[in-house]
């Protein structure tokens, strides 16, 4: 997968060429292009913006530069707006994005695009109910929610498909050495050695997870009847 970035700040995007996905990088398993689209302003000072026509405080990215940067692109793909008024992102867009051969992601800064930016977009994604001062950190957190679900970028050791989200529950909660750490002992049954039960309790304690932080969640999913005993239960033990 072929990833470009329309930005006035490519050097922010660090975060994104370290760990995993920088390693993800160097293999080749995919590719990131920066292009900074002041450099495609024909004006002697380079200006990306101008004053709103109507009136009002704050400047309006044009769109002139943007449309040369994203007919520069040999392959644009989907292209995606980040801005606070999009959809808002999430793991099944991650999924579907991930299938794609080449994506285009567009950053705004500071103020907002001409309106006409948004007909080039084929979709407009937030991160988000809040405002950042730009779209550099939202594209870089649905680049990163994109590349780890791409084959060989997490490694053989983590499966995206045993996690949060991918079965519409939280993840259960997991403990590592010491079995026991001032005073808090690890859940008796994941020392037991009976994998059947230790898959039965992290079924049950995902559920339980996402019943109690985020049972929107739990409403949108069809629950099985082994899941809807094992809820019964929770409800049971909550209540108590
Ligand atoms: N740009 C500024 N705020 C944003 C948000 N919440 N989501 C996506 N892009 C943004």
């Amino acid at each position: 997968m072929k990833i470009n970035v329309l930005t006035l700040f490519p050097d922010m995007f660090t975060p994104l060429q370290v760990s995993m996905l920088g390693r993800g990088l160097e293999d080749g398993k995919w590719d990131l292009n920066l292009v900074n689209f002041r450099n495609f302003t024909t004006d002697v000072h380079h200006h990306v913006d101008d004053t709103p026509y109507g009136g009002g405080a704050g400047m309006v990215l044009q769109i002139m530069p943007i449309k040369k940067a994203l007919d520069s692109l040999e392959n644009r793909g989907k292209v995606i707006i980040t801005a606070p008024q999009g959809k808002t992102f999430n793991e099944e867009i991650a999924q579907e994005w991930s299938q794609e051969e080449n994506l285009t992601f567009i950053c705004g800064h500071y103020e907002g695009f001409d309106q006409r930016v948004y007909d080039l977009a084929d979709e407009v994604v937030s991160i988000g109910d809040y405002v950042l001062t730009g779209g550099e950190l939202p594209t870089m957190s649905m680049i990163d929610a994109t590349v780890r679900l791409l084959p060989g970028i997490l490694g053989n050791a983590a499966s995206p498909v045993d996690e949060s989200f991918s079965h519409g529950l939280l993840e259960y909660p997991q403990y590592t050495r010491p079995a026991e750490f001032e005073g808090k002992k690890v859940p008796e049954v994941l020392t037991s050695g009976n994998h059947q039960k230790i898959a039965q309790w992290r079924h049950k304690e995902a559920l339980r997870a996402t019943y109690l932080r985020r049972p929107d969640l739990l409403a949108k999913k069809e629950l099985t009847k082994e899941e809807k005993e094992m809820l019964a239960e929770i409800k049971a033990e909550v209540e108590k």
